[in-house]
């Protein structure tokens, strides 16, 4: 194949890539009733009418301004949308209902803006040298940044009442065969986080500035905490012990009067019986540590960051060398046998709430 039926190829795939991820973040929301979108599940975030225009008005300040140079037909929209922060000061955000546009407005805006994507887009698949140079990484970066929002709104649409979705027909069934925990010993060793900031491969703005660490020496799991052993921990009256958590997990636990994780659901839900687990840091804390009285990641990671930097000792340290690998399996590049890349086993399994213990 030559190298311009090549470059086409690639596009198509980029192109063929984000119209899945689209149908991905359309059949999410897709699961709430009319009423829900305008709900703010969590409390810090914006209300769900606002990631509605967000993944799109991304997309359209990505691609349509900065990739094609496209006549903007919606200003007020593409600033409204742009930016998903969390509220500034820590107070929380006080907009009404009534202050954001209405769900047509968003439909209308959303079709017309990928109308024109898709043209431009079509243009350069078969024009190479069209568009922006760095069309590639540009598609790559909104396709994993809808797909973000597709887990993120996923666990967001899980605080919802039940009544504010619509059931969900399917037969699947997750069940996994038991798996066998045993203890894995991680040596001391050297830890380095995030992209320098001169690198020029891509990377979020969190992910700028290397930070290399030094992290004793602990033991990890060698497999995820499982729901069933959750909800043993919890059953267990892990929630009423108080020598399982640190003092300030306890007092979160205390003011919130919090009895298993938020979003841990045993009950029958749209006809399927179900068992989720979404735990906080203070519930893992406690929870995944101590109820088996093993030494876990935890000896090292009495805070978020420390367990960061543990995960990633663990995931990216050569045994018996301060090396580092380029990837936790070794130097090839992502591919789907080594983990679920672009979310694409995930965001919607999340949202119909079936995972089974
Ligand atoms: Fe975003």
């Amino acid at each position: 194949m030559g190298a311009l039926a090549t470059a086409v190829r690639t596009r198509h795939d980029h192109h063929l890539r984000l119209i899945q991820a689209r149908a991905t973040s359309d059949e999410l929301f897709q699961i709430l009733r009319d009423e829900a979108f305008y709900e703010r599940p969590i409390a810090e975030r914006h209300r769900v009418i606002f990631y509605l225009g967000h993944v799109e008005a991304f997309d359209w300040n990505l691609l349509g301004q900065r990739a094609f140079g496209l006549r903007r037909f919606h200003s007020s929209f593409d600033q409204l949308f742009a930016f998903g922060i969390d509220p500034v000061g820590g107070g929380l955000p006080t907009d009404q209902p009534g202050d954001w546009p209405s769900r047509a407005e968003i439909s209308e805006y959303k079709l017309h803006l990928r109308t024109q994507l898709d043209s431009a887009i079509d243009r350069a698949l078969e024009h190479p040298s069209e568009g922006h140079p760095q069309l590639l990484t540009m598609l790559d970066t909104a396709i994993e940044h809808r797909l973000m929002h597709a887990e993120t709104l996923a666990y967001m649409f899980h605080r919802l009442p039940v009544d504010k979705k619509k059931p969900v027909q399917t037969q699947d069934h997750w069940s996994t065969s038991r798996i066998q925990h045993r203890l894995v010993e991680i040596p001391e060793g050297p830890a380095t986080l995030g992209l320098p900031a001169d690198d020029s491969r891509f990377g979020w703005d969190n992910e700028r500035c290397a930070l290399t660490v030094r992290v004793p020496a602990f033991s990890i799991e060698n497999h995820n905490v499982s729901n069933r052993q959750f909800m043993h921990f919890v059953q267990n009256g892990g929630y009423r012990e108080r020598s399982l958590w640190t003092s300030e997990g306890w007092a979160w636990r205390e003011q919130n009067a919090i009895e298993h994780p938020v979003f841990c659901i045993a009950a029958e839900i749209f006809g399927i019986i179900g068992h989720v687990c979404g735990t906080a840091f203070a519930d893992g804390a406690a929870g995944l540590c101590k109820p088996c009285g093993s030494i876990r990641v935890c000896k090292v990671a009495r805070s978020k960051a420390a367990e960061r930097r543990a995960i990633h000792r663990a995931a990216y340290g050569v045994p018996d060398s301060d090396e580092q690998r380029g990837y936790p399996w070794g130097e090839q590049p992502p591919a789907p046998q080594f983990g679920n890349f672009d979310f694409a086993h995930f965001a919607l399994r999340r949202a119909e709430l079936t995972l089974t213990v």
